[in-house]
Parts: structure tokens; sequence; C-alpha cells
């Protein structure tokens, strides 16, 4: 089954059920911009909350609704809700942020919905939501998802995900950072063992600016370069998740590195040419590999390299990206290789 369909199961599931869904509405999470259909009689425009920029790009023009990406939410959308749909995100912690800022946007005995199939693990999430409102109860079961509700009660005032933003040390190739990382976010509080191959490499063989991070994550990339390479000047990055924007713009401020850090779901189109691109692209789409993502960040990267210019990217072994690598950039050589993973330099001609 794909990311899509299960998304579509978890909205079909909360259609189901759309008479829950009453007053002012906000939805956290929503999997796919597909809006459910019953909030066409909500007293107001939908709030919509993601972590995904594509998501929220694709979103943003319609009138039934106001989105929010990110966490941080501007004071015009920032207004009591009588009803928040949770659908259940990947990562546990995302689900207590989530659920904290539940608590400040819903009117006091507001009505808390969580929708989500069973693999992507709704009975703990459930757990977590009864910790919270004990009344918590699941009012239907379809499509492999289950529908639970609860009231909230006691207001919890103001939500800032700031206050969820932790800092862990970490040390590649001799050269140590301080790296910001918050809930959901990849690799969360360790260097990732792919991350620490590419940093090594690249400790052996730099590159050349002007170099752009793709799918950048807490910063680390683009932090370490300049603190590896102090002359190599800034380092831009671009990620898909709110939260690896708010990391990466604190873990460079934090290290004195600097570059401009991208919101996109894959490259922008107007996005400049760099001499290098360096990359641990996704191959996670939900709770399966997907490669597709970086499949198509590989066949528009040959527009945002220079004349000679050079992608550098680390993979699990496994990943087809060689022969991609040839086919969208140019000739492709391993310079390194275990039993797990793969650091590729693809070059395009002069
Ligand atoms: C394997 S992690 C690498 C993170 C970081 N570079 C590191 O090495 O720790 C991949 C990153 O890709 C981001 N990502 C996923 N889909 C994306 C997309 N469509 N466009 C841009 N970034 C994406 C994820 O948010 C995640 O931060």
């Amino acid at each position: 089954m794909s990311e899509a369909s299960s998304g579509l199961n978890a909205i079909a599931a909360l259609e189901r059920n759309a008479d829950l869904m009453t007053g002012r509405v906000g939805l956290i999470g929503l999997p796919v911009p597909h809006l459910p259909a019953g909030l066409e009689t909500a007293d107001a425009p939908t709030l919509v909350v993601t972590e995904h920029a594509g998501l929220a790009d694709a979103l943003a023009g319609s009138d039934r609704c106001r989105v929010s990406f990110g966490y941080d939410l501007p004071d015009e959308l920032a207004q009591p809700l009588d009803t928040l749909v949770l659908f259940v995100p990947k990562a546990r912690q995302t689900l207590d942020m989530q659920l904290a800022m539940a608590r400040a946007l819903l009117v006091d005995g507001g009505r808390l919905v969580l929708v989500g199939e069973k693999r992507e693990g709704i009975a703990g999430a459930a757990r977590q939501l009864q910790a919270l409102a004990p009344d918590a109860h699941k009012v239907d079961s379809a499509r492999h998802c289950q529908v639970w509700v609860a009231s909230v009660t006691g207001v919890a005032g103001t939500f800032d995900p700031l206050a969820w933003l932790q800092w862990h040390e970490l040390e590649a190739a001799d050269t140590r950072l301080v790296v910001a990382n918050m809930p959901g976010i990849f690799s969360d509080g360790h260097l990732d063992e792919g991350t620490a191959r590419l940093l090594e490499n690249l400790a052996e063989m730099p590159v050349a600016g002007p170099v752009l991070d793709f799918a950048c994550g807490s910063g680390v990339i683009g932090a370490w370069l300049q603190a590896r390479h102090p002359g190599l000047g800034p380092v831009d990055a671009v990620d898909v998740q709110a939260q690896a924007v708010i990391c990466a713009r604190q873990t460079y401020q934090r290290n004195g590195a600097r570059g401009e850090i991208i919101a996109s779901d894959g490259l922008p189109a107007d996005l400049g040419r760099y001499r290098t691109i360096v990359t641990n692209p996704p191959f996670h789409s939900g709770v399966r590999t997907d490669t597709s993502m970086t499949e198509r960040f590989l066949r528009d990267a040959r527009r945002h390299l220079l004349p000679g210019g050079e992608m550098r990217l680390v993979a699990n072994r496994f990943l087809p990206y060689q022969p991609l690598l040839e086919q969208c950039v140019g000739p492709c050589q391993t310079l390194f290789e275990d039993r797990r993973f793969a650091v590729y330099q693809a070059r395009v001609s002069s």
C-alpha cells in the first residue's frame, strides 16, 4: 500500500465521522493535500498545521483553509478551536509536542480527535492521548484505521515550538559541532552513520564552493563543512520539514555557519547554481522505503550545478543511485564503500 493511499485511508475514516468536526476546526498532520469532506459546514476556514513544505504550498491558495507551515503559529491563525484533529505522526515525541499544542489551541472542554492506521501505531498514540485526557475512547475502526475522541480540559496558554528544542554535541573526522534537534527530526540526537561516512569522505576529499546541502535535516553537514574548511564560504541548505528548517538555522547560528536555509519540497525551481551539491537524501516515506523523492531530486539537480560541478551523495548500498547519478548528473564513481554505505561522486561535464 502506498503512503498516499494510507493517508487517504485516514481521511476516509475521518469522513465517516464528520459529525465530530464542529465549530472552529483544526487539522494537524494532514497526510495528503486533500481536505476531508464534511468541513463545509464548519464555522470558519479550517486551520491546517503541517510540517511538510509541499503540502503547505499545495493548500496555500485554498479558501477552505488557512495553512501554517510548522508549529509556530502566527497570531492571526492562533485562534481558539472547538475541534482539533490529529493524524498520528511517525514519531512518538512529535505526538507529545502536537498534544501540547492541542492543549494550547483548544477551548476548555474542546474535542480532540485522533486518527491513524494500526500499522502507524494508533494504539500507542491512543495511550499517549489517554495520559492527557483520561476520557479518550475509540469511536470507530475502518479502512485499517481507528478514530479516537477525547475532551481536553484546562487551558495551557501559549505554545512555543522552540521550547522543544534540544542540543547535542557530536564529532566527525576530528571536528566538533553542537547540533539542534526537535521532535520528529531525522537522527534525533545523534550523528547518522551514513552522514558520518560522508563527512569522513569530505574531510579526505574537500569540495569547492558555492555548496548546497540538499535534505539538510538539522544542518549538520553545512555547519560541519564550514567548521572543517573555514575558507569554503556559505553553504545553502534545503529541507521539506519545518522542524529541520528551524534546527538547521539554530545549528548554523550556534556554530557561526553561514548560508540560506530554504523550506522546499525538492529543489525550488528558482534556486541558483552551485559548484557542489552534497546530500544524504531521504529514502523513507512514512513506514516504507521510497526513493521516488530522491529520483526526482537527481533529475532536477543538474540544472542547479555549474559546468564541471559535482554531486557528492551518501546512501545505503542497496539503493540504486549510481545508474541514476550517471544518467541525471554525469560520470559517477564510488569514492567509498563498506558493507552498508556508499559515497558517490558524479560530475557534470565542463
Ligand atoms: C536522510 S535525512 C538527512 C538529514 C541530514 N542531512 C543528516 O545527514 O543528518 C533526509 C532529510 O530529507 C528531508 N526530506 C525528505 N523529503 C524531502 C523533500 N521532498 N525535499 C527536501 N527534503 C526532504 C527530511 O526532512 C530529512 O531531514
